[in-house]
């Protein structure tokens, strides 16, 4: 990172001390220098000083105009008929809004303060949240977080355009440009509308130790970037200095954009009407709190199968009399292999794995679009939220499941040998388990893959899922569904 924090935040140790100097961004831009340290950049954007000019929002056309979506017409026709493209490439004037080419714009509303009327104007880009769901929900890694700038941003070398993104983040910020992107390459009809497009701040030229553009170019000095930590100090001692109002510290379970305002938030977000490319200032819940609070009843899952299969056996072993003697020597309550081969055992992990699989798929940007959403009684497949918490609960019976039975494997209380194509079956199952778990470790805040590394696990998750079901598919269809020898 080329950064110094003298670029931003300079010299002075204490957000105190950085206040009192008066200091801001562009004040200490010029003076840009080799790295220095890596840091969780924040932005604080004192509304206050606004004046609306728009220049920031021209800066980030110029600066960030040649990554902008260049499209190739006519657009590919989309199946199933009816789905919809976005095009906003003979738009690329309307600057009222987010668009894939207007990463900011300035929302200008008229609030009360102290009895008399106040205009005030407040630029809009992406919050840069610390742990996006925009980036933890994207089915293939191309929405990520780089931990070391505390940044967010989508690659448009592979995004394919679900717009899985704007759904799952709570205003909606990414933006998609239709016939663009690697989707062309794929199964353009099919699979895939575009690429999405948002506020990377400035990423390239931010690794080369400029300021963003917008920080750059306001004469007003509205924004003010440095290490997150220096910069919510900030933040807070103005708002306590001058009584003013605090969003994006705790939203969404906390971002790097912080927005100070002389009236509550509460009645900006009554005079701004959220809409397509409009994003709230309604207070926003953590959306991924419920994710984070389901991880933990995931990693108590595979204790609960191991307790409860030494306790099944430790109930065998005091009553040896029902025990038996099998040729390859291991020894066996025949109420154990009942279950195991009758049946309860195969039916819940049959019915798991079909809802698994099921609720995998619906992770990806396909119920709406192919009208999964729309059939009486599945519409909920339509909220990735609520797909993704039925998968962890799922993904926890799997594995206490799972557990249960391989202890009882280890501890020779299983009867036949394990026949070769449930040796494959557990072999693949095993890569899916390993790589969700992956999946689900990326999903925790204090976690961040590069990636690449995240490309891949969310492939491997995929394509092995994809491989189980096809192989139980073909061995059930051909007779050869045992998981044991002896049937
Ligand atoms: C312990 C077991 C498992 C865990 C922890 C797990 C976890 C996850 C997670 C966290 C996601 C991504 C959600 C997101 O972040 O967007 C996911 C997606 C998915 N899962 Fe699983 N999963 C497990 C088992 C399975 C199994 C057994 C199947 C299929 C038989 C399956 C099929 C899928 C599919 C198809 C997707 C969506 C495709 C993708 O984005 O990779 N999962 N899983
Ligand atoms: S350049 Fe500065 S003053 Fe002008 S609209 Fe943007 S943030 Fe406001
Ligand atoms: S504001 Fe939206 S797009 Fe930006 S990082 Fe947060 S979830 Fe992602
Ligand atoms: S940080 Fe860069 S990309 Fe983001 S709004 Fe400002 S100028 Fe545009």
């Amino acid at each position: 990172m080329a950064l110094t924090r003298r670029n931003f935040l300079m010299g002075a140790a204490s957000a105190a001390g950085i206040a009192a100097a008066g200091l801001d961004a562009r004040a200490e831009n010029k003076t840009a220098g080799a790295a220095d340290a890596q840091a969780e950049y924040a932005t604080l954007l004192d509304i206050e000083k606004c004046i609306g000019c728009g220049q920031c929002v021209e800066g980030c056309r110029e600066r960030n105009g040649h990554r902008y979506p260049e499209v190739k017409k006519p657009l590919p026709a989309m199946f199933p008929p009816g789905t919809k493209d976005e095009d906003w490439s003979d738009r690329r004037d309307v600057d009222d809004r987010l668009t894939p080419y207007n990463w900011l714009y300035i929302e200008s509303v008229t609030v009360q303060k102290d009895g008399a009327p106040l205009e005030l104007h407040i630029p809009r880009r992406c919050l840069h949240c610390t742990n996006p769901p925009c980036a933890n929900l994207c089915p293939w890694g191309a929405a990520s977080r780089q931990p070391e700038t505390g940044t967010v941003s989508i690659d448009s070398q592979t995004c394919l355009g679900g717009a899985k993104c704007r759904t799952v983040c709570p205003w909606h910020i990414p933006q998609r440009q239709s016939g663009v992107g690697l989707y062309l390459e794929l199964m353009p009809r099919f699979a895939g509308n575009g690429v999405m497009y948002k506020c990377d701040r400035c990423a390239d030229s931010f690794a080369h130790g400029e300021l963003p553009a917008c920080v750059e170019v306001c004469p007003q000095q509205v924004q003010t970037i440095g290490p997150r930590g220096e910069i919510l100090a900030l933040a807070r001692k103005l708002a306590q200095e001058r009584g003013a109002y605090l969003y994006g510290v705790t939203e969404n379970g906390g971002t790097n954009t912080f927005y100070l305002s002389p009236v509550p938030f509460k009645e900006l977000a009554q005079q701004v009407k959220p809409g397509p490319g409009k994003p709230t200032f309604a207070p926003v819940a953590n959306s991924m709190a419920q994710a984070d609070n389901l991880t933990r009843m995931l990693v108590t899952a595979p204790l609960v199968g191991v307790a409860g299969a030494l306790v099944s056996a430790a109930r065998q072993g005091q009553n040896t009399g029902q025990m038996q003697t099998r040729p390859h020597g291991a020894v066996h309550d025949p109420k154990v292999d009942a279950a195991l081969s009758g049946g309860l055992l195969k039916k819940l992990w049959v019915t798991v794995a079909l809802l698994l699989g099921f609720t995998g798929m619906m992770q990806l940007p396909v119920a709406s679009r192919y009208g999964i959403a729309r059939i009486p009684g599945l519409t909920w497949t339509g909220d990735f939220y609520i797909t993704l918490n039925i998968h962890y609960i799922l993904a926890t019976l799997l594995l206490a499941l799972g557990l249960y039975w391989l202890t009882l494997q280890i501890r020779g209380r299983l009867r036949g040998r394990l026949a070769f194509w449930g040796k494959m079956r557990l072999a693949v199952l095993g890569v899916v388990v390993l790589s969700g778990i992956g999946r689900v470790a990326k999903n925790l805040p204090s976690i961040t893959f590069s990636p690449g590394m995240t490309t891949v696990i969310d492939l491997v998750h995929l394509g092995f899922a994809v491989l189980l079901g096809v192989l139980c598919l073909w061995l059930w269809t051909t007779g050869r569904g045992a998981w044991r020898e002896d049937g």
